[in-house]
């Protein structure tokens, strides 16, 4: 558990944590009580250092749902994921943590503490402060408690991996399926490698054959397991037009829980491979396919190999860029210079840099891309704003 608090402190999946100047590092592990689940209103209140888990277990006791599921949630705490707007694989039909939060306490590097919002599922009142701190990275303030809308836990689910023989195709095939009326609860890409590195990382049989070379796993939910089933049967028909090979089934919840468990622990099955970048990009749903060619065109043309998945429903592509046998100069210059072209391709398609991992401290010189100067000086007029001696989280988001 130590470790694992270590590495939840110390890392993150943008280095939003590393206090790169030395200094404080604050840690909200002991702000770790729920502290009302009001059933009337379908909210509760709790504190940062809540883990994600521990709150979605205890509202589902309620009959009670708390969507965001960020790969880590077994780990990671909610404050963590306010500060980086977390999303994960419910993301594409119930949205990310942004659209849970009605209301924090925040306490200013000034010294005030504040209330960002009111406990009301309508607000128009002032400029919108909470969203302000959803994904502010610990810059403008410290979230000393939340309060979250919840929604009725769905009762049914049926769960499908889909195997393509072509990724492009596999992505062609996620914008066709909303296209068709469907919004599964879960669209997730992951193209070979991705299987191949975490089949080794976790103990799930799966067979996949050597023409496999990339799968959507698809979730649907709701109450009416007919209507579930007749969903995945046209769901089934769209996947087929994009040559995919037979689709499996998970019958039983051990097989929808392996599935699951292989798809959350891609990450952690590269990163234990090989040093990497894990780039977090998101375009338009149907850019997709375009997204993931020009991805590896430009690995290509700087020498580097990618491993990519993700919240395919989103357009949220995660590219693990790994150094295998790459030279450390090769690593150290060419690379970036490859992210960069593939934040340019995401803009350009009308995207941009992170989709739910955040800026923190790895991506902050490519913040350049998505923003131009004007942007980027009211970003950084708000961050002096709150916090005008600089002292919240310094040296990250902005250069
Ligand atoms: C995931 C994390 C890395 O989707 O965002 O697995
Ligand atoms: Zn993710």
């Amino acid at each position: 558990m130590e470790v694992m608090r270590r590495r939840i402190i110390f890392l993150g999946l943008s280095g939003g944590a590393l206090p790169i100047f030395g200094g404080i590092v604050l840690s909200t592990e002991r702000l770790n009580r729920i502290i009302e689940i009001d059933e009337r209103n379908l909210q509760a209140t709790v504190e940062p250092g809540v883990i994600n888990q521990i709150f979605r277990d205890a509202v589902e006791e309620k009959g009670l749902f708390y969507p965001p599921d960020p790969a880590s949630r077994g780990s990671c705490f909610l404050g963590g994921n306010l500060a980086e707007n977390a999303g994960g694989p419910k993301a594409v039909k119930y949205g990310t943590t942004k659209d849970y939060v009605l209301n924090c306490e925040v306490v200013l590097p000034t010294g005030e503490i504040i209330w960002t919002g009111a406990n009301v599922l309508k607000n128009s009142t002032g400029y919108n402060l909470t969203q302000l701190i959803v994904g502010s990275e610990g810059t403008l303030g410290i979230i000393t408690k939340i309060v979250f809308r919840l929604i009725p836990l769905p009762t049914q689910n049926l769960l499908m991996l889909v195997p393509f023989f072509s990724p492009e195709k596999a992505c062609e095939a996620v914008s066709a399926v909303f296209r068709a009326g469907f919004t599964p609860s879960a669209m997730e890409f992951m193209e070979r490698d991705a299987i191949d590195f975490v089949l080794k990382f976790v103990d799930v049989k799966l067979a996949v054959k050597d023409e496999h070379k990339a799968h959507l796993l698809i979730e649907v939910d709701g109450h009416d397991l007919d209507a579930l089933f007749k969903d995945c049967e046209k769901i089934t028909e769209i996947m087929y037009e994009f040559e995919c090979d037979e689709v499996l089934f998970a019958d039983t919840a051990q097989q929808k829980n392996d599935l699951w468990r292989m798809r959350r622990a891609v990450g952690e099955a590269v990163k234990s491979h090989s040093i990497y970048k894990e780039e977090d990009t998101v375009v338009p749903r149907a850019e997709l396919p375009v997204l993931l060619r020009g991805v590896k065109e430009i690995g290509a043309k700087y020498g580097f190999k990618s491993v990519c998945y993700g919240h395919a429903g989103d357009g949220n592509l995660h590219v693990n860029i790994i150094k295998d046998t790459m030279s450390d100069s090769d690593w150290e210059n060419k690379v970036p210079l490859g992210i960069r072209e593939i934040f340019e391709l995401c803009v350009k398609l009308k995207g941009t840099i992170s989709g739910e991992h955040g800026i923190g401290f790895v991506q902050k010189s490519y913040m350049d891309i998505p923003f131009d100067a004007s942007t980027l000086a009211l970003q950084k007029g708000i961050k002096s704003l709150f916090d005008p001696k600089g002292v919240l989280n310094p040296g990250k988001m902005f250069e």
